[in-house]
């Protein structure tokens, strides 16, 4: 009772006084927030990445018109590269799925996926989505896959990544002889091996000393490595053979397709799939660098992208970056980038979608700091209500912002600017409307015979072959409304906007 009316002491009206602006902060957050869910729900754009919550000064290469940001991707690819970050179901999928929608609705690029953790969903929603936009989608394993394209020295290359080698002392020179091995007997044939079955018979030990029987020097490298050595490459090569058989020169290469998802579920920490995700890597290094035609341009998303290991990834984002490609990261730590040499290579090079994490200090800090002022008081015996006022520099992100962003929200950053915005939901496919004509037969194939499949083609029949599966009708894949999706043109230059906009004239970067 007494406390009612006992004066508020100074510093329970200063806590009362800041508790006061925080829930009026908090307030116009919320205010913002909604202001943007509105703005998304108003108009579905698939130009649009999404709706500014707010914005310090516009990232140089986005634009915004009205409330909605967007990607300018007619910016250098070197400026397109990307890296979502956000912690588990921060919807970094989601990100990614928008921005491929935004790939394939606005440019001509060819748009690759590639995915550690497959789904039936999302295999399905990015074949609709590239169908929807006249790109047939090949997919891995489903369809066959061409890994074995280019010169013997390229194939050589790829092949390497298969046995695990060393690169220190003994395993260094193990890996050396593995070296010569691998290239005496993929040459051992007629022509370049085209299936992995074909790789490993070649290199069987004593095939390889009756085909190099008249070949003195080669036979002597032969005879340098240990039998039971060869004998554990071989075993490799079987290994991988038996479980990537959809792996093999009569399939679709990289440079054949305008859109591919590769499903490898790497992060089943199987020691094959490993081996096929880096000998995929390699074989995109070889496309980029040496089968793609100048002419096209070609996105390469990563989910979870340290599952493929993040050195691999990072060298392949660097040579792609000066052959017209880009390349679009998701990662759900800072960590899993790498060291921090590797971390520095790839925060460094692009921009950062910052989704809702735990720890997002370090990369918050890559939105640059700005002054803000800072009243500090006394508080002397004698209350004095005259403070100091003076400006301290402050992080533009607020990291425990970052750990509080609700579902789809991100700050981008880009080459030291900042928005906040709520990423637009991918678009919803309307499978009537995509048809049959963009769609790879082996999902037809797979919509029709796995019940864990979306329902593409109705399950009339059991076992068709696909001919049978591509004439049938398709069924919508899902129930809610299906928004039309728009195939505007590519976003123009920024125009100033008049369009009412709540982060307008805010100061408050939230
Ligand atoms: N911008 C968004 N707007 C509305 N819903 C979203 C948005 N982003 C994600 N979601 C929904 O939130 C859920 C989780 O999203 P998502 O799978 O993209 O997260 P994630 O970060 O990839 O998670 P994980 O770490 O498990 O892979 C999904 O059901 C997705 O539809
Ligand atoms: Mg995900």
């Amino acid at each position: 009772m007494w406390d009612v009316v006992r004066p508020k002491s100074i510093q329970e009206k200063l806590d009362e006084a800041e508790q006061a602006q925080a829930d009026k902060v908090a307030a116009q957050e919320r205010k913002l927030w909604k202001g943007a869910e509105k703005a998304l729900k108003k108009g579905v754009d698939n130009a649009a990445l999404g709706a500014i919550v707010s914005m310090g000064t516009e990232p140089a290469d986005f634009e915004r018109k009205g409330q909605k940001l967007y990607l300018r991707t007619g910016a250098s690819s070197a400026n397109l590269h990307g890296l979502v970050l956000g912690g588990s179901g921060a919807g970094k999928t989601e990100t990614l799925k928008r921005l491929a929608a935004i790939f394939a609705s606005q440019t001509d690029y060819d748009i690759f996926f590639i995915d550690p953790k497959p789904t039936a969903d999302l295999k399905f929603y990015f074949a609709g989505l590239m169908a929807e936009y006249g790109r047939t989608c090949k997919m891995y394993p489903d369809s066959p896959f061409n890994g074995f394209r280019g010169d013997a020295r390229s194939v050589h290359n790829r092949l390497l990544t298969i046995p695990v080698l060393g690169t220190e002392g003994a395993s260094a020179y193990y890996a050396e002889l593995t070296e010569e091995y691998v290239w005496l007997g993929m040459n051992a044939g007629d022509g370049l091996p085209r299936t992995f079955d074909e790789v490993a018979q070649r290199l069987d030990y004593d095939y390889l000393l009756q085909y190099y029987a008249n070949d003195p020097t080669s036979l002597q490298s032969i005879q340098r490595i240990k039998r039971q050595d060869a004998n554990s490459v071989v075993m490799r090569f079987n290994n991988v053979a038996r479980k990537f058989s959809t792996i093999s020169g009569a399939g679709w290469a990289f440079e054949d397709v305008r859109a591919a998802y590769f499903g490898l579920p790497v992060l089943e920490a199987s020691r094959d799939v490993d081996a096929i995700a880096r000998f995929l890597i390699e074989d995109l290094k070889h496309y980029f660098a040496t089968r793609k035609q100048r002419n096209r341009r070609t996105v390469v998303f990563f989910d979870e992208f340290s599952a493929f290991g993040s050195e691999n990834v990072v060298n392949l984002m660097e040579l792609v970056r000066s052959h017209g490609g880009i390349v679009i990261l998701a990662s759900q730590t800072t960590a899993a980038l790498g060291d921090d040499r590797l971390q520095k290579r790839i925060l460094g090079n692009v921009t950062i979608y910052l989704q809702r994490m735990n720890d997002p200090r370090e990369v918050a800090a890559l939105g640059g700091m700005q002054p803000v002022l800072d009243v500090s008081r006394h508080m002397d015996t004698k209350p004095n209500p005259n403070g100091i006022a003076r400006y301290v520099d402050k992080s533009v992100i607020d990291p425990t912002k970052v750990a509080q962003l609700p579902l789809g929200g991100a700050y981008i950053i880009n080459r030291g600017r900042v928005a906040h915005i709520k990423v637009q939901q991918a678009p919803v496919l309307d499978w009537n409307k995509i048809g049959t004509t963009h769609l790879d037969l082996a999902l037809q194939w797979m919509s029709a015979n796995n019940p864990n499949a979306p329902v593409l083609v109705r399950r009339a029949s059991p076992a068709v072959p696909h001919a049978a599966a591509a004439a049938r009708p398709l069924a919508p894949a899902r129930t809610e409304p299906t928004p039309a999706l728009a195939h505007g043109a590519p976003t123009k230059a920024a125009t100033p906007s008049n369009a009412p906009n709540q982060a307008d004239g805010a100061d408050d970067f939230i």
